[in-house]
């Protein structure tokens, strides 16, 4: 894999977005998800949809190895800065779409975009109870994915709450035969899923 472009420019990523207060710093989720992505060798060929891309910081990542990345952000402000992202590294497989997880799983926009791998980094537990069925509805056709939880309320109050570890393995377990626990000690523990051949 790849990372050359997005590494060298990782000090201008996080100029561009500052640090981000109440949040985990930039250079820390770049790092994080450098590895979570790494982890997924062999799945390069595969479209990726990045659920509330923010500034699209993570979706940059991706869009280094994966063979396109659909970065979906329902405000308007984030979307437009993904936009700025996807315009300033030339991310050319990269497709900003400003919508709810909702309106886009209805539109079919899961199915006509073909994917096959998911990516949330926080963001699950902002997540309806509808918008998380609708993703269970499709995960038999995703091949890996990278889950990120935060312990803490979930503020959606949706039934599965996706706030802990466990929430999310539990969400997991049906669909992949391997599951990693990254940064298990990290206040944001990332989950890697994967549909191994056996
Ligand atoms: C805590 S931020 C995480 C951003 C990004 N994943 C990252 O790690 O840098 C969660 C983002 O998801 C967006 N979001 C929350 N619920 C969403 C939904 N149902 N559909 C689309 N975006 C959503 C929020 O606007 C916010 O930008």
């Amino acid at each position: 894999m790849n990372f050359k472009s997005i590494k060298t420019s990782y000090p201008k990523l996080v100029s561009l977005w500052g640090s981000g207060k109440n949040y985990q710093k930039p250079n820390v989720r770049l790092k994080n998800s450098f590895e979570a992505v790494q982890s997924l060798v062999g799945f390069e060929g595969i479209v990726v949809l990045d659920i509330g891309c923010n500034n699209g910081l993570v979706s940059a990542v991706a869009s280094e190895v994966f063979h396109s990345v659909v970065s979906l952000e329902y405000k308007l402000e984030r979307a437009q800065k993904a936009k700025k992202t996807k315009k300033f590294f030339v991310l050319n497989n990269m497709k900003v779409v400003h919508s709810t997880f909702l309106e886009y799983a209805k539109s079919e926009g899961l199915v006509h975009d073909k994917v096959k791998a998911v990516v949330a980094f926080q963001v699950l537990y902002h997540m309806t109870t509808e918008e998380i069925d609708l993703l269970r509805e499709h995960m038999p056709n995703v091949q890996c994915c990278i889950l990120g939880s935060r312990p803490g309320k979930s503020h959606s109050n949706n039934k599965y709450r996706m706030t802990k570890v466990d929430d999310i393995q539990k969400f997991m377990l049906p669909f992949f035969n391997r599951i990693d626990v990254m940064f298990s000690r990290s206040k944001w523990p990332l989950l890697v899923g994967k549909k191994l051949n056996q």
